[in-house]
């Protein structure tokens, strides 16, 4: 199914944080994502104007909402996933949009997008970035993951076969950066997380304690094996 109808189903959304962030494992994989977003915005000053790009059921605009950034919102294309994120996050405006055609709402100091960019074929990214670049003020930051699993084709193209979800094909950093540039943006730091495989995660009782803790251990030291990429990237003045 694409990317872009997944979350329109219902089903799809009321079982979205459960299903990946509820486990030992998913509770990791949230952690290591919500850091790594987080550092990257840590020096913007509270009276910034921040969007959630794909924002779904609100996992990281209430993390947003919470740090007190003026104002706060967030757009998605699917109503099922907002729906979920208007029932738990108050203080963030929510708005359905499609990222290719974002609506007039002023400018913003940043705009986040977590698991969305990977899922977009090139010319979508490249359409998502010219919009991105148009809502930010110069200087103004972009911050986003992609996947780079151990073998990016090999796993987008099981995940394709499964026929659940697509990924795009290529997550290759180089595009990225360049597509990146063309777009009005300059890249200021990419950041690879490692993240041990979910059944290890998810393994019952101490095992998975412990396999919490080695991934905590290895994180940052395991690039090359890396199950996440996340990027800062500033808009050009
Ligand atoms: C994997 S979810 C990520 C949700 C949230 N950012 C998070 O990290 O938990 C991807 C979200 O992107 C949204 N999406 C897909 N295509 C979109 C589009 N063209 N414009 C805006 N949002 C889109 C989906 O509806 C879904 O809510």
């Amino acid at each position: 199914m694409q990317f872009e109808d997944f979350y329109k189903v219902r089903r799809n959304a009321e079982r979205y944080e459960r299903e990946r962030f509820s486990s030992v494992g998913g509770r990791e994989v949230d952690r290591v994502e919500q850091e790594a977003v987080f550092s990257f915005i840590s020096s913007l000053k509270a009276s910034g104007r921040v969007m959630d790009l794909g924002c779904g059921t609100g996992r990281i605009t209430s993390e947003l909402v919470r740090r007190g950034f003026r104002r706060v919102v967030g757009i998605d294309v699917s109503d099922a996933m907002l729906a979920e994120a208007k029932k738990h996050v108050k203080g963030a405006e929510f708005i359905r949009s499609s990222m290719f055609s974002l609506p007039e709402l002023g400018t913003f100091d940043a705009c986040v997008s977590v698991r969305v960019i990977h899922h977009l074929r090139y010319a979508d990214m490249k359409r998502a970035f010219i919009q991105i670049r148009r809502v930010l003020k110069d200087g103004a930051v972009f911050v986003f993951d992609t996947n780079r699993a151990f073998s990016p084709n090999a796993v987008t193209k099981l995940a394709n076969l499964s026929g659940r979800l697509s990924y795009n094909q290529f997550t290759c950093d180089k595009t990225v950066m360049k597509l990146l540039m063309d777009c009005g943006f300059s890249v200021q730091m990419v950041e690879r997380r490692f993240l041990i495989p979910s059944f290890m995660l998810n393994a019952s009782g101490p095992l998975a304690a412990r396999a919490a803790g080695i991934n905590r251990l290895l994180e940052r030291r395991l690039p090359l094996l890396c199950a996440s990429t996340f990027w800062k990237a500033r808009a050009a003045k």
